[in-house]
């Protein structure tokens, strides 16, 4: 029951934030973590990108990788910018804030399409006061330390979700 979904097509995660150098690629660390840590590797595919091209190329900001490595995390993930045909490469396609929501919306062709996008903050299970991760480019430590919390719940739920979806 565990291996069901190995026969099909794998199950692909793509989380989006504005530079893809914050919030995104520590949202995409976090998840690969907690995907090995469940064995789920050959199943669950994850990636991230940024709605602007700002930072293509570019590893993680230095700060949040700082604060990833205090965690256990590596966040390594080079920066690419959303294109149109990730709505067909990506089941979910998750996003920090409104404005990612908007942007991402307005580059997919139908319904179906629309319906792939969702925010982060549905999945958090402890910090359900929040409905964006804050960007935390242009503030303090304390900043990416609240991503991090918010990244590691929502994380949690949105596992908990794909493994109850597709009986993993
Ligand atoms: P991110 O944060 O969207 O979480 O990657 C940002 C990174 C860079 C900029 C803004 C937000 N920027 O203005 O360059």
């Amino acid at each position: 029951m565990k291996f069901m979904q190995t026969d099909k097509k794998k199950i692909r995660i793509l989380f989006v934030c504005l530079g893809n150098i914050c919030r995104s690629p520590a949202a995409e660390g976090i998840m690969k973590k907690f995907v090995d840590k469940n064995e789920l590797q050959d199943i669950i595919e994850v990636d991230s990108a940024g709605t602007s091209g700002w930072h293509e190329g570019d590893l993680p900001d230095e700060r949040m990788r700082a604060h990833g490595d205090a965690r256990g995390y590596d966040f390594s993930s080079k920066a690419r910018k959303f294109r149109k045909n990730d709505f067909d490469l990506f089941d979910y396609i998750i996003v920090m804030d409104d404005s990612n929501y908007k942007n991402v919306k307005s580059l997919a062709n139908d319904n179906e399409q629309v319906s792939k996008i969702r925010m982060m903050t549905d999945f958090l299970v402890q910090n359900t006061h929040h409905n964006y991760i804050p960007d935390p480019y242009y503030g303090d430590s304390s900043g990416f330390e609240l991503v991090l919390d918010l990244l590691e719940d929502a994380n949690e739920g949105l596992l908990q979700a794909i493994k109850k979806k597709y009986s993993l």
